[in-house]
Protein backbone atom coordinates (compact mmCIF):
# COMPACT_ATOMS: atom_id res chain seq x y z
CA UNK A 1 0.00 0.00 0.00
CA UNK A 2 1.08 3.62 -0.83
CA UNK A 3 1.30 6.20 1.94
CA UNK A 4 1.64 9.51 1.40
CA UNK A 5 3.88 11.52 3.67
CA UNK A 6 1.68 14.92 5.78
CA UNK A 7 4.92 17.21 5.39
CA UNK A 8 4.91 16.23 9.43
CA UNK A 9 7.39 13.66 9.54
CA UNK A 10 6.59 13.00 13.60
CA UNK A 11 2.99 12.61 12.66
CA UNK A 12 3.89 10.50 9.51
CA UNK A 13 5.29 7.61 11.90
CA UNK A 14 1.75 7.53 13.99
CA UNK A 15 0.33 6.28 11.04
CA UNK A 16 2.47 3.67 9.61
CA UNK A 17 4.30 6.33 7.55
CA UNK A 18 1.27 8.03 5.91
CA UNK A 19 -2.17 8.60 4.82
CA UNK A 20 -3.03 5.67 2.45
CA UNK A 21 -3.21 6.42 -1.16
CA UNK A 22 -7.14 7.13 -2.34
CA UNK A 23 -8.23 7.85 1.36
CA UNK A 24 -10.63 10.34 2.35
CA UNK A 25 -9.65 11.66 6.04
CA UNK A 26 -11.22 13.95 8.33
CA UNK A 27 -9.44 16.89 10.18
CA UNK A 28 -11.99 17.45 13.15
CA UNK A 29 -11.63 20.16 15.93
CA UNK A 30 -11.79 23.31 17.27
CA UNK A 31 -11.04 27.19 16.08
CA UNK A 32 -7.21 27.18 15.61
CA UNK A 33 -6.19 24.16 16.39
CA UNK A 34 -4.21 23.36 13.48
CA UNK A 35 -6.46 21.95 11.00
CA UNK A 36 -5.79 24.26 8.00
CA UNK A 37 -1.95 24.29 8.74
CA UNK A 38 -2.13 20.36 8.40
CA UNK A 39 -3.56 21.05 5.28
CA UNK A 40 -1.46 22.91 4.38
CA UNK A 41 1.67 20.93 5.21
CA UNK A 42 -0.27 17.80 3.26
CA UNK A 43 -0.55 19.66 -0.22
CA UNK A 44 3.19 21.25 -0.19
CA UNK A 45 4.69 18.09 0.66
CA UNK A 46 2.84 16.58 -2.57
CA UNK A 47 4.03 19.80 -4.77
CA UNK A 48 7.47 18.63 -3.15
CA UNK A 49 7.60 15.19 -4.53
CA UNK A 50 5.89 15.93 -7.96
CA UNK A 51 1.84 15.37 -6.75
CA UNK A 52 -0.94 17.97 -8.27
CA UNK A 53 -2.57 19.59 -5.63
CA UNK A 54 -5.92 21.18 -4.72
CA UNK A 55 -6.49 23.37 -2.45
CA UNK A 56 -10.47 24.19 -1.54
CA UNK A 57 -10.77 26.86 0.74
CA UNK A 58 -13.78 28.03 2.07
CA UNK A 59 -13.48 30.42 5.13
CA UNK A 60 -10.28 31.83 4.51
CA UNK A 61 -9.05 33.58 0.66
CA UNK A 62 -6.91 32.12 -1.42
CA UNK A 63 -4.12 34.74 -0.05
CA UNK A 64 -4.76 34.37 3.68
CA UNK A 65 -3.64 30.65 2.43
CA UNK A 66 -0.67 31.51 0.82
CA UNK A 67 0.29 33.86 3.31
CA UNK A 68 0.03 31.39 5.98
CA UNK A 69 2.06 29.08 4.24
CA UNK A 70 5.11 31.60 3.69
CA UNK A 71 4.92 32.05 7.11
CA UNK A 72 6.34 28.20 7.45
CA UNK A 73 8.54 28.21 4.48
CA UNK A 74 6.63 26.80 2.31
CA UNK A 75 6.35 28.53 -0.94
CA UNK A 76 2.90 27.95 -2.79
CA UNK A 77 3.40 30.46 -5.19
CA UNK A 78 6.13 28.98 -6.86
CA UNK A 79 3.75 25.76 -7.85
CA UNK A 80 0.33 27.91 -8.49
CA UNK A 81 -1.43 27.21 -11.22
CA UNK A 82 1.22 24.92 -12.62
CA UNK A 83 0.73 21.54 -10.55
CA UNK A 84 -1.08 23.80 -7.83
CA UNK A 85 -4.65 25.22 -8.02
CA UNK A 86 -6.38 27.04 -4.81
CA UNK A 87 -10.13 27.20 -5.09
CA UNK A 88 -11.39 30.28 -3.51
CA UNK A 89 -14.76 29.74 -2.15
CA UNK A 90 -14.86 33.00 -0.25
CA UNK A 91 -13.70 35.86 -1.82
CA UNK A 92 -16.28 34.55 -5.04
CA UNK A 93 -14.62 36.72 -8.00
CA UNK A 94 -16.30 36.76 -11.39
CA UNK A 95 -13.14 37.16 -13.38
CA UNK A 96 -11.34 34.63 -11.13
CA UNK A 97 -11.56 31.19 -12.56
CA UNK A 98 -11.10 29.50 -9.60
CA UNK A 99 -13.37 30.48 -7.34
CA UNK A 100 -16.99 29.28 -6.67
CA UNK A 101 -19.97 31.69 -6.75
CA UNK A 102 -22.61 29.00 -5.16
CA UNK A 103 -21.09 27.15 -2.01
CA UNK A 104 -23.12 23.95 -3.43
CA UNK A 105 -21.40 20.65 -3.54
CA UNK A 106 -22.17 20.31 -6.85
CA UNK A 107 -20.22 23.08 -8.05
CA UNK A 108 -17.30 22.43 -6.16
CA UNK A 109 -17.13 19.43 -7.08
CA UNK A 110 -17.19 20.12 -10.61
CA UNK A 111 -14.02 22.85 -9.95
CA UNK A 112 -12.39 20.73 -8.56
CA UNK A 113 -12.49 17.85 -11.52
CA UNK A 114 -11.86 21.47 -14.24
CA UNK A 115 -8.41 21.59 -11.59
CA UNK A 116 -7.55 18.53 -12.00
CA UNK A 117 -8.28 17.81 -15.97
CA UNK A 118 -6.04 21.52 -15.83
CA UNK A 119 -3.35 20.15 -14.35
CA UNK A 120 -2.78 16.99 -15.90
CA UNK A 121 -2.50 13.06 -15.06
CA UNK A 122 -0.60 12.27 -11.97
CA UNK A 123 -1.14 11.66 -8.39
CA UNK A 124 -3.34 14.26 -7.17
CA UNK A 125 -3.58 15.40 -3.25
CA UNK A 126 -6.79 17.42 -2.67
CA UNK A 127 -8.38 19.09 0.84
CA UNK A 128 -11.64 20.64 1.18
CA UNK A 129 -11.00 23.39 4.16
CA UNK A 130 -13.73 23.10 5.17
CA UNK A 131 -16.05 21.03 4.49
CA UNK A 132 -18.86 22.47 7.16
CA UNK A 133 -19.36 25.52 5.04
CA UNK A 134 -21.18 23.15 2.53
CA UNK A 135 -24.08 22.04 4.97
CA UNK A 136 -24.06 25.32 7.36
CA UNK A 137 -27.79 25.54 6.97
CA UNK A 138 -28.28 21.94 6.37
CA UNK A 139 -26.14 20.14 9.41
CA UNK A 140 -28.19 17.15 8.66
CA UNK A 141 -26.81 16.49 5.30
CA UNK A 142 -23.24 16.35 6.09
CA UNK A 143 -23.05 12.49 5.43
CA UNK A 144 -24.72 12.54 2.31
CA UNK A 145 -22.34 15.42 0.93
CA UNK A 146 -19.63 13.92 2.15
CA UNK A 147 -20.33 10.65 0.55
CA UNK A 148 -21.21 12.43 -2.62
CA UNK A 149 -18.08 13.95 -2.64
CA UNK A 150 -16.03 10.93 -1.73
CA UNK A 151 -17.89 8.47 -4.19
CA UNK A 152 -17.80 11.18 -7.00
CA UNK A 153 -14.34 12.10 -6.46
CA UNK A 154 -13.30 8.39 -5.90
CA UNK A 155 -12.65 7.76 -9.67
CA UNK A 156 -10.40 10.32 -9.65
CA UNK A 157 -7.89 8.84 -8.17
CA UNK A 158 -7.29 11.69 -4.95
CA UNK A 159 -6.19 11.29 -1.88
CA UNK A 160 -8.10 13.98 0.14
CA UNK A 161 -8.01 15.75 3.68
CA UNK A 162 -11.43 17.24 4.58
CA UNK A 163 -11.50 19.74 8.07
CA UNK A 164 -14.75 20.09 9.65
CA UNK A 165 -15.35 22.05 12.75
CA UNK A 166 -16.34 20.44 15.88
CA UNK A 167 -19.22 22.30 18.46
CA UNK A 168 -17.61 22.49 21.58
CA UNK A 169 -20.67 23.27 23.75
CA UNK A 170 -22.00 19.30 22.43
CA UNK A 171 -18.11 17.81 21.72
CA UNK A 172 -19.82 16.93 18.52
CA UNK A 173 -18.88 16.94 15.39
CA UNK A 174 -20.72 20.04 13.08
CA UNK A 175 -22.78 18.06 10.76
CA UNK A 176 -22.84 14.59 12.29
CA UNK A 177 -21.97 11.56 9.50
CA UNK A 178 -18.74 13.39 8.09
CA UNK A 179 -16.69 10.83 10.49
CA UNK A 180 -18.32 7.74 9.27
CA UNK A 181 -17.64 8.29 5.42
CA UNK A 182 -14.13 9.17 6.07
CA UNK A 183 -11.57 6.33 6.07
CA UNK A 184 -9.94 8.38 8.94
CA UNK A 185 -10.50 10.82 11.34
CA UNK A 186 -7.71 12.95 12.92
CA UNK A 187 -8.87 14.65 15.75
CA UNK A 188 -7.48 18.27 17.15
CA UNK A 189 -8.42 20.24 20.62
CA UNK A 190 -7.18 22.76 22.46
CA UNK A 191 -7.59 23.34 26.08
CA UNK A 192 -6.33 26.34 28.38
CA UNK A 193 -4.12 25.10 31.03
CA UNK A 194 -2.31 26.89 33.40
CA UNK A 195 -3.34 30.00 31.73
CA UNK A 196 -1.92 28.65 28.88
CA UNK A 197 -3.48 27.37 25.60
CA UNK A 198 -2.58 23.98 24.87
CA UNK A 199 -3.03 22.27 21.60
CA UNK A 200 -3.88 18.39 20.87
CA UNK A 201 -3.83 15.78 18.29
CA UNK A 202 -4.89 12.19 18.34
CA UNK A 203 -5.89 9.58 15.52
CA UNK A 204 -9.34 8.01 16.22
CA UNK A 205 -9.80 6.30 13.02
CA UNK A 206 -7.41 5.02 10.28
CA UNK A 207 -8.53 2.28 8.37
CA UNK A 208 -6.20 -0.53 7.68
CA UNK A 209 -3.37 0.78 9.97
CA UNK A 210 -1.74 0.01 13.44
CA UNK A 211 -2.37 3.60 14.47
CA UNK A 212 -1.13 5.26 17.57
CA UNK A 213 -3.49 5.65 19.70
CA UNK A 214 -2.16 8.40 22.39
CA UNK A 215 -3.05 11.85 22.55
CA UNK A 216 -0.18 14.32 21.39
CA UNK A 217 0.43 17.67 22.51
CA UNK A 218 1.41 20.05 19.39
CA UNK A 219 2.35 23.41 18.63
CA UNK A 220 2.44 25.66 15.89
CA UNK A 221 5.58 27.06 15.24
CA UNK A 222 6.81 29.81 13.15
CA UNK A 223 9.30 29.15 10.32
CA UNK A 224 8.15 25.35 10.95
CA UNK A 225 4.85 24.58 10.99
CA UNK A 226 2.67 21.80 13.29
CA UNK A 227 5.24 20.20 15.90
CA UNK A 228 4.49 17.19 17.97
CA UNK A 229 5.41 17.88 21.12
CA UNK A 230 5.28 14.64 23.17
CA UNK A 231 2.62 12.24 24.57
CA UNK A 232 -0.26 13.29 26.90
CA UNK A 233 0.16 10.51 29.47
CA UNK A 234 -2.51 11.94 31.96
CA UNK A 235 -5.95 11.53 32.80
CA UNK A 236 -8.89 12.92 30.29
CA UNK A 237 -9.74 15.70 32.90
CA UNK A 238 -6.61 17.33 31.63
CA UNK A 239 -7.63 17.73 27.96
CA UNK A 240 -11.39 18.05 28.34
CA UNK A 241 -13.06 21.08 29.78
CA UNK A 242 -13.18 22.14 33.30
CA UNK A 243 -15.86 19.66 34.87
CA UNK A 244 -17.85 23.13 35.83
CA UNK A 245 -17.95 24.32 32.82
CA UNK A 246 -19.30 21.14 31.33
CA UNK A 247 -22.35 21.11 33.58
CA UNK A 248 -23.25 24.68 32.96
CA UNK A 249 -23.11 23.81 29.55
CA UNK A 250 -25.16 20.61 30.04
CA UNK A 251 -27.33 23.01 32.15
CA UNK A 252 -28.41 25.28 29.61
CA UNK A 253 -28.31 22.80 27.12
CA UNK A 254 -31.78 21.21 29.37
CA UNK A 255 -32.61 24.89 29.95
CA UNK A 256 -33.37 25.20 26.24
CA UNK A 257 -35.42 21.72 25.59
N1 LIG B 1 3.36 32.24 12.06
C1 LIG B 1 2.82 31.60 13.09
N2 LIG B 1 3.56 31.27 14.16
C2 LIG B 1 3.05 30.60 15.20
N3 LIG B 1 1.78 30.23 15.29
C3 LIG B 1 0.98 30.53 14.26
C4 LIG B 1 1.45 31.22 13.10
N4 LIG B 1 0.44 31.36 12.25
C5 LIG B 1 -0.64 30.80 12.84
N5 LIG B 1 -0.33 30.30 14.04
C6 LIG B 1 -1.22 29.63 15.00
O1 LIG B 1 -2.08 28.78 14.28
C7 LIG B 1 -3.43 29.05 14.59
C8 LIG B 1 -4.29 28.82 13.40
O2 LIG B 1 -4.25 27.46 13.08
P1 LIG B 1 -5.21 26.88 11.92
O3 LIG B 1 -5.54 27.96 10.96
O4 LIG B 1 -4.57 25.66 11.38
O5 LIG B 1 -6.48 26.52 12.77
P2 LIG B 1 -7.80 25.75 12.29
O6 LIG B 1 -7.90 24.51 13.10
O7 LIG B 1 -7.78 25.61 10.82
O8 LIG B 1 -8.95 26.76 12.74
P3 LIG B 1 -10.36 27.13 12.04
O9 LIG B 1 -11.31 26.01 12.35
O10 LIG B 1 -10.75 28.39 12.71
O11 LIG B 1 -10.10 27.31 10.59
C9 LIG B 1 -3.45 30.49 15.01
O12 LIG B 1 -4.55 30.77 15.83
C10 LIG B 1 -2.11 30.61 15.73
O13 LIG B 1 -2.24 30.17 17.06
MG1 LIG C 1 -8.88 26.48 9.29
Amino acid sequence: MTRLSTGIEDFDKLIEGGIPEGFLVALTGEPGTGKTIFSISFIYEGLKEGDIGIYVTTEESRDSIIKQAKQFNMNLEDYLDKKLIIIDALMKEKEDPWSINEVTPEEMVQKVIEAKQKLGYGRARLTIDSISAFFLDKPAMARKISYYIKRVLYKWKFTILITSQYAITTSQAFGFGVEHVADGIIRFRRVIKDGMLHRYVNIEKMRQTNHDKYVWEIDIKPGKGLVLLGKLNERREDYSLPRKTMEHIRKSNQDEI
